[in-house]
């Protein structure tokens, strides 16, 4: 896929990034992070940390073709050196380093790389777990004015942004906004890496999934979630019972433009593998839905109460149907969505790493745009103009969420404002 017009006559260099949790067997650092950068062809992974005490170094410098001095497990070090390698002009650009490690390692990690002078950070979500991780890390992106952007990937799909654009457009049909994320892979007692950092923290399915509903619901609305009600929370499998973790949620949430929906999660439902969803209901019942494991790539239309049922449900393919322009009234803005988010050929499935793809040209995007007036900033492609999640916004507020949330459930239902967790 070629990004820049033939107008643009200076491409951009590759961003240097330095990669935090590559180690053999971690889950999104290998799967999604490291070759979606790459794929956008506007990154270089130009170094890696590695979780100290293992040997990973070895096989994660191998594996990246780099020097084994740019891959260590002392982290620190290598922020010291990559940001002497960028004032000695052997880095062009301001090097990023991208957090891909378990959740409870994110406010130090950040902290530490904005303090020995990383500009730009990226962090898979949520961003942190706790209210006093919020602070740690405002107050020192605020010291040291470094961004930090949260991957919240699901945004990254014609069809969420189609129903975000149908929403904003058609706000008078709009009854409610469900949202969730459903699985069942925590049911059994399981212990691996990835089980075993997540169910140790009571809050798990919360903080692992529920986040991404959360923000789903909130980026399709149009304004963010301000408060919670009705919420419970529940030890629903066998496992978390043993192991003392909620494994699933619901609640009901307020937007700040009053639009009113529910959000629920589940580690322990079966037959859900990766169950993640947005629907919107109008008020005459109609249902429009994104749901990424029915199929990443359509517009599932149906009729309410039953969003759980694939067999009522229409299927729209993106670019493959006329539906998206009919339906949204704005032909040029269906299109133009269309094409932002395109990387196959209409009506071909893109799936989920397509997702990561278009996060990461968006934070490209924003650190070009943030690194000034550079010849190529006007020609940025569409997929390079979407604005990424930040912490200011998105990662705060999931995090808040969850916080909320809890509050909601432990004093039986009332309504909590997110800004009263924050407050605390
Ligand atoms: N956006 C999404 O769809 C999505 C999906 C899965 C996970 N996540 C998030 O990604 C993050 C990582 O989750 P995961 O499932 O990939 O975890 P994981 O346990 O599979 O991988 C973590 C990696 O970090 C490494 N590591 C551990 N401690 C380290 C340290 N001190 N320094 C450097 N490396 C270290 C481990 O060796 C491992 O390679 C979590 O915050 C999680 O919530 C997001």
């Amino acid at each position: 896929m070629l990004h820049f017009p033939p107008a643009c006559t200076v491409v951009p260099p590759r961003i240097p990034t330095c990669i935090v949790g590559l180690g053999p067997g971690g889950f999104i650092g290998p799967t999604a992070h490291g070759p979606n950068l790459l794929a956008t062809n506007t990154f270089s992974i130009c170094a890696a940390a590695t979780e100290p005490g293992t040997e990973f170094h070895l096989n994660v410098a191998d594996n990246l073709r780099l020097p084994q001095d740019m891959v260590s497990s002392d982290f620190g070090a290598l922020l010291d050196r990559l940001v002497m390698m960028h004032k000695a002009g052997d880095l062009k650009l301001p090097p990023v380093v991208d957090i891909c490690t378990p959740t409870h390692l994110h406010a130090r990690q950040i902290s530490l790389a904005a303090t020995k002078g990383i500009r730009y950070i990226i962090t898979d979500k949520p961003a942190v777990a706790e209210i006093n991780e919020i602070r740690q890390v405002s107050d020192v992106l605020n010291r040291t004015g470094a961004k930090l952007w949260v991957t919240f990937n699901h945004r990254y799909n014609f069809i969420v942004a189609w129903l975000k654009a149908y929403v904003a457009t058609h706000r008078e049909r709009i009854e409610s906004i469900h949202a969730g994320f459903l699985q069942d892979w925590l049911m059994k007692e399981v212990h691996f890496r990835q089980a075993d950092w997540r169910t140790a923290h009571k809050y798990c399915a919360l903080l692992d999934i529920l986040t991404h509903a959360e923000d789903l619901a909130g980026y399709v609305a149009g304004s963010p979630i301000v408060a919670v009600e009705d919420a419970s929370m529940e030890m629903s499998g066998v496992f978390a019972q043993k192991a003392n973790f909620y494994d699933a949620g619901d609640s009901q949430f307020i937007c700040g433009n009053g639009l009113k929906g529910r959000a629920r999660c589940s580690q322990s439902r079966a037959g859900h593998a990766d169950d993640i969803y947005v629907c919107v209901t109008e008020k005459g019942g109609r249902q429009l839905m994104w749901r990424m494991e029915w199929n990443s790539d359509a517009l599932m239309v149906g009729q309410a109460p039953n969003f759980h049922d694939r067999h009522k449900f229409a299927q729209h393919l993106r670019g493959h149907s006329d539906f998206f322009a009919m339906e949204l009234g704005d032909a040029d803005l269906a299109g133009r969505l269309a094409q932002q988010f395109g990387k196959n050929p209409p009506g071909h499935i893109q799936g989920w790493d397509t997702l990561w793809y278009f996060l990461f040209l968006g934070v490209a995007g924003a650190i070009y745009r943030d690194l000034g007036c550079l010849p190529y900033v006007p020609f940025l492609p569409l997929s390079m103009q979407i604005e990424p999640p930040t912490f200011a916004d998105a990662g705060i507020q999931a995090t808040a969420y969850v916080h909320a949330h809890v509050k909601s459930a432990e004093s039986g239902g009332k309504r909590v404002e997110l800004a009263e967790v924050l407050a605390l």
